[in-house]
């Protein structure tokens, strides 16, 4: 794709990856993603924010080709599908240098071996003129590394977010014309690698709120030109109040299990209370982390394998604990053949998330009435603090 305009004298460069489907060998891509870099010239200087992804540098070196200059490359995050390609730009183009934060510039140098003479770094707030342009430079720590910034095009009242507000999504549209799919898409990333950093990201967005913005430009998905619609979606993802949201990540070998998370989902669904069941054997871990960013409780189902919880069960727990979503209580449901330790050990994966346990419910077999009893007075426990809290 070639560069194309945004406004005179500000460019999108950049590559779609259509058909990436994990990022960081881990992370599911169902749409794809972009890896999207700016170009903004000014009457006296220009300047690249970011780059791309190494594996798609030839896109944006043949986008560059006809851009005889550039004095500075803003590296707004370090990470390489970003950064990458910084250090081939830096060959074509000798005198630019390195824009960052101090923190960047160190990781930069680790990451892609950037020589130290070739970066200028900057302050939280500092500028920088283009001439009839100037960048200013917000530091937005931990969206989602400790180094990364946003910065401000002051004349146009231009954000380049990076990472912050963008979303894994693969489209020609250069703007947000599906608000509704980009919403999914948006909310998917930031519950992968936002979530954890909930408390700084408020911070954040107060922050580059100070400014008044007309379009948000990240470095992944497409442009906002209704910049409220991103931050609206960030400030509710990120407030500390769930909703009336139960998740429930389970796996059942031979039925058990099963027939107790239908049971506790019926129960829970006549109670009024929304329910998100996800078979780990299958499911798409991607979206358990979009149900946990509002759920008030974590229901976790397993059977029991070699005394301890089924390994799926051990990978999800991991995970929701790495996330630290803001769920407020935690149960266990079941079942065991002949002995289970599947509470202790599933206790022990979740130190961070600072929820009250509710009483589990293991059966050993077959679910009886005095199982499915249990279960009633499980869901009857979860309605009544949802309620008590106000969650809606
Ligand atoms: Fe899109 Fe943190 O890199």
């Amino acid at each position: 794709m070639e560069l194309r305009k945004l406004k005179e004298n500000i460019y999108w460069l950049g590559a779609v990856d259509w058909d990436r489907r994990l990022f960081d060998s881990l992370i599911p891509l169902p749409d794809g993603t972009s890896y999207n870099a700016y170009l903004v010239q000014g009457s006296e200087k220009t300047a690249l924010l970011d780059t791309v992804d190494p594996s798609m540098a030839d896109t944006l070196l043949f986008q560059l080709e006809n851009v005889r200059t550039i004095d500075y490359l803003i590296a707004q995050h370090a990470e390489q599908d970003h950064s990458g390609v910084i250090p081939q730009v830096l060959v074509n183009y000798k005198n630019a240098k390195v824009v960052s934060t101090p923190k960047g510039k160190g990781m930069l140098m680790d990451l892609l071996n950037i020589s130290e003479e070739k970066f200028i770094t900057v302050e939280d707030g500092a500028t920088l003129s283009l001439g009839d342009k100037n960048l200013e430079f917000i530091h937005t720590p931990w969206v989602h590394w400790p180094e990364t910034m946003a910065t401000y095009l002051r004349e146009d009242g231009f954000l380049f977010s990076c990472d912050f507000f963008g979303s894994h999504i693969a489209t020609t549209d250069l703007y947000v014309t599906d608000e509704g799919r980009v919403y999914e898409a948006a909310k998917r990333y930031y519950a992968e690698i936002m979530m954890p950093f909930r408390t700084i990201i408020q911070k954040n967005i107060e922050k580059v709120r100070e400014r008044k913005i007309t379009l948000i430009a990240p470095s992944h998905g497409p442009i906002y030109d209704r910049p409220n619609f991103i931050v609206d979606a960030y400030k509710e993802w990120s407030s500390e109040s769930p909703k009336n949201i139960v998740v429930l990540p389970y796996v059942s070998m031979h039925g058990s299990t099963s027939k107790m998370v239908k049971y506790l989902v019926s129960v829970l669904a006549e109670k009024g209370v929304t329910v998100y069941q996800f078979d780990l054997a299958v499911t798409d871990i991607g979206k358990l982390a979009i149900a946990l960013v509002d759920a008030a409780t974590i229901v976790i189902g397993t059977p029991t394998v070699h005394v301890g919880p089924h390994p799926l069960v051990f990978y999800a727990a991991y995970l929701a604990n790495a996330l630290r979503p803001k769920l407020k209580f935690a149960s266990v449901i079941g079942s065991y053949g002949w002995h289970s330790k599947a509470i202790e050990q599933i206790s022990g994966l979740i130190p961070n998330l600072k929820v009250e346990i509710l009483d589990p419910v293991i059966c050993k077999g077959l679910p009886k009435e005095a199982d499915f009893k249990a279960l009633e007075t499980l869901a009857a426990t979860i309605s009544e603090k949802h309620t008590q809290h106000n969650f809606k």
